[in-house]
């Protein structure tokens, strides 16, 4: 086939349709970094296997709530914008309503996520469980 045919030829792959929120949070995440040990409440670093990213979660707690909130992730672009919608979810938050947000419900705030990228929001979830209960065993 000639570089002519093949660019007149339709693009077959899988479409990435990232929303506007989505975009905002890649390209501008909220909280990113660490917190200092001596501020830090809660911790949790997890990883998924099948795609290699890792994410990493600090909590520091006042009154019973979420007062700061950081992450780190070395991930695709869904599991930064998913990461950073979860902690913009979590700040405030008691440890048990913290508990309580859902995959759906950071997906949802981003107005979206493609099929193949539901996933990426799993590690933020799993991570902010973690580090809850981190916090409960201290
Ligand atoms: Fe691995 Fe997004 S592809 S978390």
């Amino acid at each position: 086939m000639s570089a002519a045919e093949d660019e007149e030829r339709p693009y077959e792959g899988p479409i990435l349709y990232y929303t506007d929120q989505v975009v905002d949070h890649f390209t501008n995440p909220r909280n990113v970094g660490s917190l200092e040990p001596g501020e830090t409440d809660g911790y949790a670093c997890v990883g998924d296997p099948g795609c290699g990213d890792e994410l990493k979660l600090w909590l520091s707690l006042r009154g019973g709530r979420i007062a700061k909130i950081a992450f780190k992730s070395f991930g695709c672009p869904g599991a930064i914008a998913t990461s950073s919608m979860l902690t913009v979810l979590a700040e405030g938050k008691s440890l048990a309503e913290a508990e309580r947000i859902t995959d759906d419900d950071v997906v949802e705030a981003l107005g979206g996520i493609p099929e193949n990228k539901k996933h990426c929001s799993l590690l933020g979830v799993r991570a902010l469980k973690a580090a809850v209960e981190s916090c409960r065993a201290r």
